[in-house]
């Protein structure tokens, strides 16, 4: 049988991976500045990270949400400690997609209204409530077509008002637009969505997939712009690898059985690996740690000709050029041996790296870049 031909792939192999490195099957080395699309938070495979699973696969890997799993109460109570928000209630499921799913279906629920506010570039994912909110008409199937969405321009706060009506569920913004290109939305912009929220009872729903978990030099993105939303969604960096996403919500928004379920949702193996991620971020202070390492990154990119514009936050960087930039991002790949990223902008390079990244790392980088662009 042959794989579903989706993707575009490189022609590498990795077979063993540790901290931002990557070897091959021909035993060459790689430095992973892209995590694969921003997931590996704490490194690939942190000694720490490796314990919990392994102890935890000893004892018991997974059962379903018809059991009590304590691990849940753990993950909970550390994730409300190192994120801020120890009041508001958790929802564990298993994808990105699946959590932007579920806040829609919950901020529907709880408004019993149907229309969503998103914005152009907006990436939420691939299953039909997600991809319906996702700006992107190329991915969208017939049956995917949906009137209950309206997008408008990031930033716009004047057409932003103009739209909102009483009909509104939610407005659904990313903490930084990723896929679309590293836009980062302005604090008064933020801060209209909240206020307009409030005045026509809708729910703010922040998309925290790619920018959360410490990547941006604050746990979530949007905790830079003085706004707190009623519905977190998170995923990637969550599970450093092991496939775990959730959704924090706001404690107005009334629970009840039945509501949202998943049979694999918040297993054991998945909380073991979201605790672990959460305990390395505190012990290593990898929050502020990206915060320094997307400072000294930015000021050594500062004189690399030909670099347009430098966007992002932390460890969430995008260069802009004003070519495409598949032919630096090859160079770099198989001459410099360094995984980039690319985003639906083809004149952007995407840096998503794991947040241990070292100075010395970077440097690797920035003198691979010099020379590539003279
Ligand atoms: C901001 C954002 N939201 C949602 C998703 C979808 O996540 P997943 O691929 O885990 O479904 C992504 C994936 O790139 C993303 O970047």
């Amino acid at each position: 049988m042959n794989m579903f031909d989706v993707y575009q792939k490189t022609g590498i192999r990795p077979v063993r991976a540790r901290g931002c490195w990557l070897w091959d099957d021909k035993g060459k080395q790689y430095l992973d500045l892209y995590g694969g699309h921003a997931v590996i938070s704490v490194g690939h495979s942190h000694p720490h990270y490796l314990w919990r699973l392994q102890t935890q696969m000893q004892e018991i890997g997974f059962y379903s949400n018809a059991v009590h799993i304590p691990l849940q109460e753990k993950l909970a109570k550390l994730l409300g400690q190192v994120s801020g928000y120890d009041d508001y209630a958790l929802f564990l499921c298993n994808s990105g997609a699946e959590a932007n799913e579920n806040a829609l279906k919950l901020a529907s629920f709880h408004t019993g209204r149907q229309k969503v506010i998103s914005f152009h570039k907006a990436f939420h994912g691939r299953t039909s409530g997600a991809l319906a909110v996702t700006d992107n008409p190329e991915i969208s199937a017939p049956i995917n077509k949906n009137d209950s969405v309206i997008f408008l321009p990031l930033n716009d706060s004047e057409v932003l008002e103009k739209a909102f009506t009483d009909e509104i569920a939610a407005v659904i913004i990313e903490g930084v637009q990723g896929v679309g290109g590293i836009h980062l939305p302005t604090t008064e912009f933020m801060q209209t969505i909240r206020e307009l929220c409030d005045r026509h009872s809708a729910l703010f729903i922040c998309d925290e997939i790619q920018s959360g978990y410490g990547r941006t030099g604050n746990f979530f993105a949007h905790q830079h712009f003085g706004v707190k939303p009623d519905l977190i969604t998170m995923a990637k960096g969550m599970g450093n690898g092991f496939p775990v996403a959730g959704l924090l919500i706001h404690p107005k928004i009334k629970s009840r059985y039945g509501l949202l379920g998943s049979t694999f949702g918040g297993n054991h193996l998945a909380c073991a690996a979201s605790v672990a991620v959460l305990e390395i971020i505190q012990s290593e202070n990898l929050i502020a740690r990206a915060a320094t390492m997307g400072d000294y990154l930015k000021s050594k990119l500062a004189n690399v000709s030909q670099i347009i514009e430098i966007r992002g936050m932390g460890l969430m960087i995008g260069l802009s050029f004003d070519f495409s930039t598949a032919d630096i991002r090859e160079k770099l790949l198989y001459q410099y041996r360094i995984f980039t990223g690319s985003a639906s902008d083809k004149h952007l390079i995407r840096l998503l790296p794991p947040l241990t990244v070292s100075t010395d790392e970077l440097d690797l980088f920035v003198s691979a870049l010099h020379k590539l662009l003279p």
